[in-house]
């Protein structure tokens, strides 16, 4: 057996050469799978691991001899790089200040964005963490004002096609099923959100995705874990910043292309490959605003036991 993704249905393979193994235990204690023992002094592999390689690369990433490989799974020796150097990397305050000059930019300058820099923040959004190795985050690109305002105006039809959502009797039907908490949504924001979407873009006003040269749409698989895709986002999106761009997540598009015969017709005309139960969409742009002030975020609550 092994843990299935879109990707692969196999366990990793782990190549071990006995003759540049010296028996130092790192590989085995980083193998949170039980994959690999010491025995005579070298690296085995076990019969008792609990998923079977998942090929996560960790052994081969650690060892100092070059003495494990991993292939399968879509990992092969290939996938190491020299680790950047600590002093190269951010500090905790600079890592700050970029953290805290980020706002959520709905304002965009009319320029597009250079390949390059898509290319850079798909490199920096492709070190997030994942449920489970391989990483079953699917992107799509939508580059360019005039592609992100013809997808935001099909989205604003698709939606006007789903209003039947936003009736009183729809959703005096549903509070009994989907509870006291959706119903306050609906009624608090999704409602509201239907009205403006539709109607503003009726009007000429991109409420949706407001005008951005660039989206990326983040979503899994039926296999990925719902946390992966939002993760890369924000990876992303820490990425964007620190190149200069003005970014703003969209969450409002994913949780409506998700269930029936429409959202899947709708997911087919833009390309997108699953229905996954988390995305997120994110704009970039060169941003046309520059806040004065920064501003204090909490938490909901920090409990500390
Ligand atoms: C999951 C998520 C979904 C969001 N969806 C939208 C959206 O659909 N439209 C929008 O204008 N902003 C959206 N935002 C941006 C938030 O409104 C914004 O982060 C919040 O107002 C705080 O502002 P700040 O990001 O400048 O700190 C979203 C943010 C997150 C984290
Ligand atoms: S890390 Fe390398 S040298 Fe150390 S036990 Fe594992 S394979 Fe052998
Ligand atoms: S790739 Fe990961 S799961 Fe496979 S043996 Fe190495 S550390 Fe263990």
């Amino acid at each position: 057996m092994s843990i299935p993704t879109s990707r692969t249905k196999t366990n990793g393979e782990i190549h071990i050469n006995p003759e540049l193994c010296k028996g130092c235990r790192l590989c085995v204690s980083v193998c949170k799978d039980f994959n690999l023992a010491i025995e005579n002094k070298k690296v085995v592999k076990t019969a008792t691991s609990i998923f079977g390689c998942i090929g996560c690369g960790h052994c081969m990433a650690i060892c100092p001899n070059g003495a494990i490989q991993i292939t399968g799974r879509t990992m092969s020796p290939d996938d190491l790089y020299d680790l950047p150097l600590r002093k190269s990397a951010a500090s905790y305050d600079t890592l700050l200040s970029l953290l805290q000059r980020r706002r959520s930019v709905r304002e965009f300058k009319d320029k597009d964005i250079e390949p390059e820099i898509i290319e850079r923040i798909i490199e920096a959004a492709s070190t997030a963490p994942m449920g489970l190795p391989p990483s079953d985050v699917n992107i799509l690109v939508i580059n360019g004002k005039d592609k992100a305002n013809a997808f935001a105006k099909d989205f604003s039809q698709y939606l006007k096609s789903l209003k039947f959502m936003t009736s009183g009797v729809f959703l005096t039907v549903m509070r009994p099923f989907w509870g006291k908490e959706n119903d306050e949504m609906f009624r608090g924001f999704i409602n509201p959100l239907f009205k403006a979407y539709i109607g503003e873009m009726e009007k000429g006003n991109n409420y949706i995705n407001y005008d951005a040269p660039l989206l990326m749409y983040f979503y899994g698989t039926p296999y990925s874990d719902p946390a992966d895709p939002i993760i890369a986002a924000t990876y992303a999106m820490i990425a964007g910043e620190s190149l200069g761009l003005g970014t703003c997540m969209l969450g409002a598009v994913h949780p409506f292309i998700q269930s029936g015969r429409k959202a899947k017709k709708f997911r087919e005309d833009h390309k997108i490959k699953y229905k996954s139960r988390e995305g997120l969409f994110v704009a970039f742009g060169y941003p046309a605003v520059k806040y004065a002030k920064g501003i204090k975020r909490t938490f909901a609550s920090v409990e500390t036991l």
